[in-house]
Parts: C-alpha cells; sequence; structure tokens
C-alpha cells in the first residue's frame, strides 16, 4: 500500500512515517462503469483518491467535471459538514482509495501540504457551484 501512496501525489510529500500511519487506514475500493459512488444530497463519510479510472461528477443532472487518475473527489461535504454537492459515478472501472472522515480531518489539521492542496480544490470548485 505505501509503494501506491507514493505513486499518488496527493500523498507524496509526506513522510514514510506518516504514509505508514496512512496505509494503516486508508482502504482501496473498486467501481464498474456506470456504477454510482454516492448521490447528490447524501450525507459524507469518506473522501476519495482515484487511483486508475475516470468518473463524472453530476449535479442536477448535468455533468459538472470529469475526474481521472490521481484526482480527489468527496472532500468538500467532509470539509463543510453539508451534504454532496454532487453525484459522482464511474465511466470505466476504477480503483480509488478511500479515507474515512475522522482520517481525512486529521490529515487536514496535521499536514499542511494536503491542506492546502485540498483548500486550492475545494475554493475552485465552490466556485464553479454557483
Ligand atoms: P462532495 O460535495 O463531498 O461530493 C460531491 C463531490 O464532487 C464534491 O465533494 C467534490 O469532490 C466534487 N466536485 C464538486 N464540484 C466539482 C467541480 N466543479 N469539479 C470537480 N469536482 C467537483
Amino acid at each position: 500500500m505505501i509503494e501506491i501512496l507514493k505513486a499518488i501525489p496527493f500523498f507524496a510529500q509526506l513522510s514514510e512515517e506518516d504514509l505508514n500511519a496512512i496505509s494503516q487506514k486508508v482502504l482501496m475500493q473498486y467501481f464498474g462503469p456506470g456504477q454510482v459512488v454516492f448521490e447528490q444530497g447524501d450525507y459524507g463519510e469518506e473522501m476519495y483518491v482515484i487511483k486508475r479510472g475516470k468518473v463524472e461528477v453530476l449535479r442536477d443532472y448535468s455533468i459538472l467535471a470529469e475526474l481521472t487518475d490521481h484526482s480527489f473527489f468527496g472532500e468538500m461535504a467532509l470539509v463543510s459538514e453539508e451534504p454532496r454537492n454532487a453525484t459522482v459515478r464511474a465511466v470505466t472501472e476504477v480503483e480509488a482509495l478511500v479515507l474515512k472522515k475522522a482520517d481525512f480531518r486529521d490529515l487536514l489539521e496535521t499536514k499542511p501540504s494536503i491542506a492546502s492542496t485540498v483548500s486550492y480544490e475545494v475554493v475552485k470548485r465552490a466556485n464553479q457551484l454557483s
């Protein structure tokens, strides 16, 4: 698992020790083409980092974005405590790393490199919602 984390820029700046700790917490999840990861309006419990594959982000049934290898999604509900602002659906087969809310929030609080990557995207994505 550590080798997988090292190959993903989202985690790559972390020390070996941090990667070790995260590798105990991260789960791998697989989705088939067309499979919904979660729906707009759901309560958010996890965030996802795509290891391989493509998803589409749908808001009110129109496509907001497509995300591929090494992108992350599902972070906004965990930061804002609001419901999921979009549906995410696999386009291809997708392998994703999954982090639970408490572990993600812990990373945001303790790892400035991850906090700045996430906040940059959250601001950009939030601007595209309005
Ligand atoms: P969340 O609100 O938890 O669930 C829906 C997710 O879609 C959201 O987090 C983001 O990760 C993602 N998302 C929302 N808007 C965009 C966008 N404009 N571009 C890419 N991803 C987005």
